[in-house]
């Protein structure tokens, strides 16, 4: 049915007004006053609210088999997830281990989410080994819709990739106008750091951050910024997390490399005191690179101000308390990983923009249209306008709440952002035209989600 959003206040990465927006066939047909339109359609008054582009989530992990166990998420559970935070649209890693095939990792990924997605989707496509069959398969991969690789330069022996491959990788990225999405980690440091801490009897999880010191990921930035300089490939920071490696990615990007920088939620909100709390509270704050000492968070929230940090992502990774507790003799045990793709935009917008950190403009850019550009989404996604599918977010202002665990609806027994006050959230939410969320619940259509397929820009 067409669906008409009346009195709301329009905003975007760059413009705000009021007007009214007409929505027939998936797309947004008409924006302004006084629309004529036609007797059956759906009306929805949107006094008193903002509307969003729907938001897009560059960086999440559901199907992920990773340190001896599954993360816990279905595509079902994480994409209502998704939809109720306001996310319409989330880019999956693919991540196959080094013993597989970038084809057959791509098919099970494909599988996975296909018929199961409530919000639109993509994938980020890891390439964990670089062998004589990998080129072919990357390109028919490429030929399918996807436009980004991800490589890890930490995880060794597992998802890691070594210097060459990371080479071979940006050849063929830039031959085949692909993005480089990239893990900044020094493997080989962090193995000999955790050993030599374990070997010290240094066990609990208050020392993963060491194990990973702020060096390592400014190592690792720095390493990925030099083969791109190298090889004229363009490339993007996943989760960027410490005032060196921003240091080290800004003076890239000033010196002409083309990279972007993404960072995400957990970085601005929680720091390293978290995972040092006791009993299994320390577990769940354990995720790569680290909860980092908190003077860090004033140089992200500065570098996402002044947009040297172009995006803001959940790596949305959720491992329950049982799961986190497989480390409980080791932290290099511990899974990996804090969720946070439903609290992303309500928490952005409290703690960034409400707290006068960020500028609203810089808010929707941050956790909307700089995804749908660097990615080639853009302007089918990221924007209200007309021809744009309508993935709208119709924001209540004025809504007071507490994030918990008890009324999350990703599938996870704990929430790593628990008892933070929200001031707003999506009270109506549209994918492609359709009501997918009234008032922090899934109201939708269960299998909505389209794999939207992307160009290579680069
Ligand atoms: O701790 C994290 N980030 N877990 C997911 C895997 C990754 O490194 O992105
Ligand atoms: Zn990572
Ligand atoms: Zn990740």
């Amino acid at each position: 049915m067409p669906l008409l959003i009346k009195n709301g206040e329009i905003v975007t990465a760059d413009s705000r007004y009021y007007a009214d927006i007409y929505v027939a066939d998936q797309t947004i047909s008409q924006i302004g006053k006084d629309l004529e339109v036609p007797p059956d359609t759906e009306i929805i008054d949107a006094a008193g609210k903002l509307i969003f582009p729907g938001f897009i989530d560059p960086h999440v992990h559901i199907y992920l088999p990773f340190m001896a166990t599954f993360a816990k998420d279905t595509h079902a559970t994480a994409s209502k997830a998704a939809l109720v935070g306001g996310t319409t649209t989330f880019i999956e890693m693919c991540c196959p281990s080094r013993l597989d095939d970038a084809l057959e990792g791509y098919a099970l990924w494909k599988s996975k989410a296909e018929g199961n997605t409530a919000c639109d989707y993509t994938f980020h496509m890891s390439v964990t080994k670089f062998d004589d069959k990998t080129e072919s398969q990357l390109r028919e991969i490429v030929a399918d819709g996807i436009n980004s690789f991800k490589i890890f330069l930490a995880y060794k022996n597992f998802f890691g990739i070594d210097d060459g491959e990371t080479y071979e990788t940006m050849k063929l990225a830039k031959k085949l106008g692909v993005i480089v999405t990239a893990h900044c980690e020094n493997a080989e440091l962090v193995s000999r750091l955790q050993a030599s801490l374990l070997a010290e009897g240094k066990t609990g999880p208050e020392w993963h951050e060491p194990s990973r010191p702020e060096s390592v990921e400014a190592e690792g930035t720095n390493r990925f910024a030099t083969f791109l300089e190298n090889t004229g490939a363009t490339g993007y920071v996943v989760h960027l997390s410490c005032q060196p490696a921003l240091d080290i990615a800004i003076a890239a990007k000033a010196r002409g490399v083309k990279l972007f920088v993404e960072s995400v939620l957990p970085h601005f909100l929680l720091d390293k005191t978290y995972a040092e709390r006791p009993g299994v509270e320390g577990f769940k704050h354990v995720m790569s690179p680290p909860l980092r000492d908190k003077r860090n968070q004033s140089a992200l929230w500065n570098g996402l101000s002044a947009g040297f940090i172009d995006t803001v992502g959940t790596d949305h990774c959720p491992f329950d308390t049982s799961q986190k507790e497989l480390g409980k003799d080791a932290f290099t045990q511990i899974p990996n990983g804090i969720p946070g793709i439903e609290e992303r935009v309500n928490l952005l917008y409290t703690y960034g923009y409400k707290a006068g950190l960020i500028d609203i403009h810089r808010f929707v850019d941050a956790a909307s249209t700089q995804a749908a550009k660097i990615f080639g989404l853009f302007p089918r996604k990221g924007t209200i306008a007309v021809g744009s599918d309508a993935d709208l977010v119709i924001y209540d202002p004025k809504y007071r709440g507490v994030v918990s665990a008890k009324t999350q609806h990703t599938n996870n027994d704990y929430n790593g952002f628990e008892g933070m006050s929200i001031e707003g959230r999506p009270s109506v939410v549209t994918v492609r035209g359709k009501i997918q969320v009234k008032d922090g619940e899934f109201v939708g259509e269960e299998g909505r989600g389209q794999m939207i397929k992307r160009e290579p820009i680069y």
